[in-house]
């Protein structure tokens, strides 16, 4: 199932030819506002517009993402840590070519992860001679250290809101101990679940104000809203994406926008091939912690 996987040299000459893999993990500060199914319909979505994504479910107790996929997965990425299983094995393939890193199910907290499992675990996802051009990280919510560190190693950091206030507060209390414990100052805001387009932009400000209002020395970038649509929910029974199974309804559009608009990010100045820069990175952030 898993034999493209493997090193195989023709791969790694391609690699060197390909732009490097962007790094995107994508958290929240309040559970449940649609992380895990931003993740799973843009990389979709992104698959339709020709780029192949890796997927890590980096929500240890509650990762959910195998189930949108309709996938069953055998091993998860605890059997990766204590060396059962390697990577290829624990690797699912969901459609359009998307693999997937799976979370275990309340087994172990990432957060308990000691500075050597890191590096296993980036030693591990390097070792895949399958190049990827985007590579998103479901954090989970919260500021947890298992959150604050994938989301220090990547170079964006997607944060997602619904219009309501309290998902706005604590979007603004992740920020804020990003930039106290992490340094970060750059942020990507998708608001999700919106009603109108006017209304995704209006929590944008309101983000953007309660920043400010905590005196928060950081830049926050507008990248897409997504609508409200009970399709979502609709296809989650059905254990398929929206993009999948409602291709052609509001939350899809939203997903395809929000593809597009990622695509059009510039690359950090520093940036080199392959994954290197958020290897360096979760480098440094393994060993601050
Ligand atoms: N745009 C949307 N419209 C309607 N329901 C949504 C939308 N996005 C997510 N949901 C629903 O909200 C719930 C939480 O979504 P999920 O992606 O699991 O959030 P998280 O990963 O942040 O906890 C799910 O029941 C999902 O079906
Ligand atoms: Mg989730």
């Amino acid at each position: 199932m898993h034999k493209e996987i493997g090193h195989n040299a023709q791969n790694n000459v391609q690699a060197e030819r390909q732009p490097p893999t962007r790094v995107i993990s994508i958290s929240s500060g309040k559970g449940g506002v649609g992380k895990t199914n931003t993740v799973a319909n843009l990389a979709v979505a992104l698959a339709r517009l020709g780029k192949r994504s890796l997927l890590m479910d980096a929500d240890l107790g509650l990762g959910n993402l195998d189930l949108l996929f309709g996938v069953q997965p055998e091993y998860n990425i605890t059997h990766l840590l204590s060396g059962a299983k390697t990577i290829d094995e624990v690797l699912v393939k969901g459609p359009d070519n998307i693999l997937i890193l799976p979370a275990a199910s309340g087994v172990q907290e990432l957060t308990n992860l000691t500075a050597d499992e890191r590096l296993s675990l980036i030693a591990h996802l390097e070792s895949l001679s399958v190049k990827f051009d985007i590579m998103l990280i479901d954090t989970g919510a919260g500021i947890s250290d298992n959150v604050l560190f994938f989301s220090g190693a990547s170079h964006d950091i997607m944060v997602v809101v619904t219009p309501h206030g309290a998902s706005i507060t604590d979007a603004c209390a992740l920020m804020k101990a990003l930039l106290k414990k992490r340094g970060e100052r750059s942020f990507k805001l998708l608001v999700n679940g919106v009603k109108s387009r006017k209304e995704g932009l209006e929590a944008y400000r309101n983000v953007v104000a309660l920043a400010s209002t905590m005196r928060l020395d950081i830049s926050v970038d507008y990248l897409a809203c997504v609508p409200f649509d009970e399709n979502v929910r609709r296809s989650a029974a059905r254990r398929m994406t929206v993009m999948e199974a409602f291709p052609e309804s509001k939350a899809s559009m939203g997903y395809e926008e929000l593809a597009r608009v990622v695509l059009d990010l510039p690359y950090p100045a520093t940036m080199k091939g392959g994954m290197q820069f958020f290897w360096r990175r979760t480098f440094d952030a393994a060993n601050r912690a």
